[in-house]
């Protein structure tokens, strides 16, 4: 996979928790779009096939059917539809936690404006517990918003037993699996959740511009959003301005005209995907994972992300004493990683080697006085 992602002849890229590396095939993919448009004019019937085809590429990718996926522009844009076809009732809260990105918390809280309460669960030792989402999850919630994988610490979350406990209320369960979504094998059968939403930057490999939403069949219909467009409409081409009617498959969580560029890049990312299997893309960077791990032990750093495997998604988090500066450090010396909240976040993928590893240790121990 490696000789795909010219980055890494150039630089440790170990950053794909913000976005993922460039592709040939991605960069492939946005030539083959200019050349439909400059060949072909406007092949629009062709461009919508490619939206369906990325349609069915991400269901492929979760085990949900086609007609369960909306493709949209962003993880906000779909997670968003949903929560706008939240009504004032006798369940009016949605319970979330303090490890979201500020995606689902804004739109959670915006929905405040039209009458919602917002219930937040905290953390314990770096994790959320099944505890503290038993506590919040009543006869008031109308809808649970957990992240898979905390964008922050690199936890991740106990999805099962959220689900359980949200559905024995009769609760439903929606998940931000961005931080998951290309790097940890998702099936939304076994998960049995009710809505799951995710984008194609980060381990999908694609670029910027392209989600989607996945929402269990049984579901669709009970949520009328009022964040809308016409690509949402029953019949897209009835070009109908006197009603709304959304389609009664989860194309009725879409919006307008689909994002035709980051399709073509989204689908060549999914590909490459498909072609490894993400549960081989998971045991690589636990490989990677558990080299890093046993370094940075050496060295004395602070892991701050749970040690277990099943407790945390691709993503290390490392305290750190100035992470902006030990980023900048790194990144001077051709090593790319991030930082939040006082850590340095370090997030290998499929095209990461064990020399990236190791050059990235070898990075830190010139840094030591920055690691906490
Ligand atoms: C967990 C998580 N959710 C959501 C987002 C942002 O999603 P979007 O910009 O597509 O709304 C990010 C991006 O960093 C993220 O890490």
């Amino acid at each position: 996979m490696r000789h795909h992602f010219p980055i890494c002849e150039r630089q440790v890229y170990l950053n794909a928790c913000s976005q993922g590396a460039l592709s040939d095939q991605v960069r492939e993919a946005y030539g083959a779009y200019l050349r439909d448009w400059e060949e072909r004019g406007a092949p629009w019937e062709y461009w919508v096939e490619l939206s369906e085809r990325a349609r069915a590429a991400f269901a492929d990718l979760i085990n949900a059917t086609p007609d369960e996926v909306a493709v949209t522009t962003s993880v906000s844009a779909g997670v968003s539809a949903v929560l706008s076809a939240f009504q004032p009732g006798k369940r009016d809260t949605f319970v979330t936690s303090d490890f979201e990105f500020p995606t689902v918390g804004q739109i959670a809280h915006a929905q405040e404006l039209r009458g919602a309460r917002v219930v937040h669960v905290g953390e314990q030792d770096g994790m959320l517990s099944l505890a503290g989402f038993d506590a919040a999850i009543d006869e008031r919630t109308a809808l649970v918003a957990v992240t898979h994988v905390c964008y922050r610490n690199g936890s991740r979350t106990e999805l099962e037993g959220i689900v359980e406990l949200a559905h024995a209320q009769g609760v439903p369960v929606l998940v931000d699996a961005y931080q998951a979504a290309g790097a940890v094998p998702i099936d939304v059968r076994a998960l049995n959740v009710d809505f799951l939403a995710t984008g194609t930057v980060k381990y999908l490999l694609g670029s910027a511009g392209l989600g989607f939403l996945y929402a269990r069949a049984d579901q669709i219909e009970r949520w009328t959003p009022t964040q809308t467009g016409w690509f949402a409409d029953e019949d897209i081409f009835a070009m109908d301005i006197d009603d709304y009617s959304p389609s009664p498959t989860a194309r009725r969580f879409e919006a307008g005209t689909p994002p035709v560029p980051n399709i073509y890049a989204g689908l060549a990312g999914m590909g490459i995907l498909a072609s490894v299997g993400v549960d081989r893309v998971e045991q690589h960077v636990r490989a990677l994972t558990a080299h890093l791990d046993h370094g940075l032990d050496e060295l004395g750093a602070s892991i701050v992300t749970p040690r277990d495997p099943s407790a945390r998604g691709p993503m290390t988090a490392i305290r750190s004493t100035d992470e902006h500066a030990l980023v900048e450090a790194l990144a001077a010396e051709g090593i790319i990683i991030s930082s939040r909240d006082g850590n340095v976040r370090v997030s290998p993928h499929v095209y990461n080697s064990l020399g990236d590893i190791d050059a990235l240790l070898d990075g830190l121990r010139e840094h030591r006085a920055l690691l906490r």
